[in-house]
């Protein structure tokens, strides 16, 4: 291992130069095999490049939260609008029709609840790939927690279901998990991301920060999606959709501000606009306010 004191600072992250044209139009995945890249062509639409995942997985360690009460009644109905469903296999066999025939993003590790103070505590895999295959999932999530109590758990689950994924062609995607005692900035997802698609996940999601979030993608060699995180008034959050796809980011994976908007299904079509036509989040906020009008 190399030394980690005494390093120059990373600075020179080629903003300028589009990233490497593998052969395949998902970033850094042209050397992957035709099951996987078929499946990544599920998830991000090969026309804009991106994609609009749906997540509805709180419920794993928060239980019902708002706008989760009924995922038959809140979730369904959104459905048609996303490109990728992210959630437990719970809620997807019990809450959600088959025939929606979309792609399904299936939270594969299992954490701590919202009863014990430290969330960072790790996951360990809260199902196998051979349930994964037989829901025809084309994703699984791996939650990992860098910097945290469960850093090694949690990054040794992301390489097993990396071998895993490798082995039967299904993508997996890292989620950087950001402890509270930790600071939301460049510095910790620069680090995080970077450390999830070399260990081997296929994409990674993380969140927007204003400052540096174009040098994080960068230095990513896979595509990333943003979480949405907390409710934000929709201008707020149209707006921060738009700045993380300038920046470079493939596409978001929101949950609460668009299930727990008054309009939820207005609200992921503005997502849509601003994700897959190139909307600002002004645009997008305008054709929403018309859309509820
Ligand atoms: C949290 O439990 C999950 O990882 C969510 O999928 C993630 O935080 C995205 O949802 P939201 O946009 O509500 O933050």
């Amino acid at each position: 291992m190399a030394d980690a004191v005494g390093n120059k600072i990373a600075k020179d992250y080629h903003l300028d130069i589009p990233a490497a044209d593998t052969g395949f139009f998902v970033k850094g995945l042209g050397n992957t095999d035709w099951g996987m890249k078929n499946r990544l062509s599920r998830i991000f639409d090969p026309k804009s490049g991106n994609t609009v995942m749906l997540a509805f997985d709180h419920g794993y360690f928060m239980g019902a939260t708002a706008g989760l009460e009924r995922l038959d009644v809140t979730i369904a109905p959104l459905c048609e609008y996303a490109d990728v469903l992210m959630a437990t296999r719970g809620a997807i066999r019990s809450c959600i029709p088959p025939t929606a025939n979309k792609a399904i993003c299936l939270r594969a590790t299992h954490d701590t609840s919202v009863l014990f103070e430290d969330l960072s505590t790790g996951s360990g895999m809260a199902l196998d790939f051979e349930d994964a295959i037989r829901m025809n999932a084309s994703a699984l999530a791996i939650q990992c927690f860098i910097g945290g109590s469960g850093e090694a758990a949690s990054v040794e689950a992301l390489c097993r279901a990396a071998d895993q994924g490798a082995k039967f062609g299904i993508p997996v995607l890292g989620v950087t998990a950001v402890g509270k005692e930790m600071a939301r900035n460049e510095k910790y997802f620069m680090l995080a991301t970077r450390m999830l698609a070399e260990l081997g996940a296929t994409f990674v999601k993380t969140y927007y920060i204003e400052e540096g979030f174009e040098n994080v993608v960068a230095a990513c060699p896979v595509p990333i999606v943003i979480a949405g995180g907390k409710k934000l008034p929709e201008n707020e959050a149209l707006d921060m959709a738009y700045k993380a796809i300038q920046a470079g980011a493939k596409g978001v994976d929101m949950g609460r501000n668009v299930f727990q908007s008054e309009h939820p299904v207005e609200m992921i079509k503005a997502i849509r606009k601003v994700v897959h036509e190139g909307f600002t989040g002004k645009e997008a906020f305008e054709f929403f306010t018309d859309a509820i009008n």
